[in-house]
């Protein structure tokens, strides 16, 4: 008998205990006392939350990413771009139908531009990502020829709006992506507007620890990934910052984001930390 998947066993639906005790992390803390190094990061959960973006910052971010869904949307109509420009971001989903989504959300699309790039990483967090991490840069793993900041918009009950369950080194894996000798790398993912409480990142924590490889097929013409072990087995826990609280992760951690419920639509955005490891 063939395996269709189904609501019904679909963990992006399910309810998830909230994640407890992530922190906020003194930067200091969040290799747990070891060196720093891909492996030893967030511990034996291989999570840290990290302190909150001002709200000023925040709210600045919003806008970066408004902007550059407008100039998205003028590459193939004004009413669009006039459209997403009147309304405030949570309100994308009232003003985008689901084929203007697409075009605005290509790969390439979220991606923020190098100034805007430029302008994040004076914020506050960034100061604390230097203590963590030591020198840092933002991973450009595409080559598009500066560091990324990646956006994302999952619209309320649109289940083709979140991915799989993954683990981020996979996607590193698969399509070859050169990782520098003596560098490691973490996962920073931070809402930026949605319900408050509402996150909307499900995690396993300490799954970077357990075994499980990635298999991928092609769903109406999507790559994605799904993991060899049965999903139905993995402890996901919902990260429930506010806007603006980021979550980092182990590149190993098995993680999705999880369906947008209630009004809002949900922001979000993510870096990979690019550091050197230590070696004790
Ligand atoms: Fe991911």
């Amino acid at each position: 008998m063939t395996f269709v998947p189904g609501v019904w066993n679909d963990i992006v639906l399910q309810e998830a205990p909230s994640l407890r005790d992530v922190g906020p992390f003194p930067a200091q803390d969040v290799f747990f006392g070891a060196p720093r190094s891909e492996a030893a990061f967030g511990g034996a959960r291989g999570l840290a939350q990290g302190p909150a973006f001002k709200a000023e910052e925040r709210q600045r971010i919003e806008e970066l990413i408004k902007a550059q869904l407008v100039e998205n949307a003028w590459e193939f109509s004004s009413s669009a771009a006039s459209a997403i420009a009147d309304v405030g971001l949570g309100d994308y989903h009232k003003v985008v139908d689901s084929q203007d989504h697409g075009k605005l959300l290509s790969k390439l699309g979220r991606v923020l531009s190098k100034q805007a790039v430029d302008e994040i990483k004076q914020m506050s967090f960034f100061d604390y990502a230097r203590d963590a991490f030591g020198p840092y840069y933002l991973s450009d793993e595409e080559d598009l020829g500066h560091e990324q900041i990646c956006f994302r918009v999952a619209r309320p009950n649109k289940r083709e709006d979140v991915g799989s369950l993954h683990r981020d080194v996979w996607f590193w894996d698969h399509f070859g992506f050169p990782v520098p000798d003596g560098v490691s790398r973490v996962k920073a993912w931070v809402p930026v507007c949605g319900e408050s409480n509402e996150a909307g990142l499900l995690l396993a924590p300490g799954s970077h620890r357990q075994p499980g490889g990635f298999r991928t097929e092609t769903i109406n013409g999507k790559l994605t990934f799904s993991p060899e072990i049965d999903p139905q087995t993995v402890d996901l826990q919902r990260f429930r910052g506010s806007p603006g609280d980021p979550i980092m992760f182990n590149y190993g951690v098995l993680h999705v984001g999880s369906l947008t419920r209630g009004e809002i639509s949900r922001v979000s955005f993510e870096i990979t930390f690019m550091f050197r490891s230590e070696y004790a």
